[in-house]
């Protein structure tokens, strides 16, 4: 993939506020509204559900890359297309039938994803690699933005890449979780496309120019 994505989580912005967030996403050089939806099950955590999703598509003019931290996914794919999901990614740890939940992700028309917590290895997706969109390699435990990033991550993304290559696959490695400045290069280096990034883009005052920055980042050595 030629250009690399920057997709900001909106788990980290300011919840009373995002209407103002999502326009500076939209006017910013960001790709994807990255969107993380937690049930305090699978995750310890619950973040936003339908409604919140309803209210940022309204306003969204770049497509919603939805990430799905919950049990028994599959309830709700429909909803999530209907609410304007581009991408729908859920994860391997929670899918009993994972190949049956992509392929009813792909027949609302949505790209279909699945995130590996840090524990898992890239191996368990070797049977299935070419049914995948997207990989989302989380680099942090699922649940809480602003954490510190796994150095293992750098390894995945490479096993995940070659895995990619062997099979001959079409699929967008993500990585999510403790993106910023100091490690954007070196994981676009290693084969990631898309770069998820929300504390080190909302904490700061000029969040339009940390994408760019990001953007820069990753364009140099792509
Ligand atoms: C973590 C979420 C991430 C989170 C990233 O469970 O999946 O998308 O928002 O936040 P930062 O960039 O602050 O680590
Ligand atoms: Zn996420």
């Amino acid at each position: 993939m030629a250009n690399k994505i920057i997709a900001p989580s909106i788990l980290a912005a300011d919840f009373a506020n995002l209407q103002i967030d999502i326009e500076m996403v939209n006017n910013s050089s960001a790709d994807w509204f990255h969107i993380d939806v937690m049930d305090g099950v699978f995750v310890p955590n619950i973040s936003f559900g339908m409604p919140v999703i309803k209210a940022i598509s309204k306003h969204a003019k770049k497509p919603l890359d939805i990430h799905l931290m919950i049990v028994d996914p599959d309830r709700y794919i429909q909803t999530f297309a209907d609410l304007g999901g581009a991408i729908l990614t859920v994860h391997y740890e929670a899918c009993t039938h994972l190949h049956r939940t992509l392929q009813a992700i792909k027949a609302t028309g949505m790209k279909a994803g699945v995130a590996l917590n840090p524990h898992t290895p890239i191996s368990v997706l070797e049977s299935i690699i070419g049914d995948i969109d997207l990989v989302c390699i989380m680099s942090v435990n699922p649940g809480f933005g602003g954490q510190k990033f796994i150095l293992e991550t750098y390894e995945k993304v490479k096993q995940l890449k070659a895995l990619i290559i062997s099979k001959n696959a079409n699929t967008i490695i993500e990585i999510d979780g403790g993106v910023t400045d100091q490690n954007a290069q070196a994981l676009a280096v290693a084969g990631a496309d898309a770069l998820v990034a929300g504390s080190h883009v909302f904490s700061n005052n000029n969040p339009k120019a940390v994408i760019g920055t990001l953007h820069s980042l990753v364009k140099s050595d792509s």
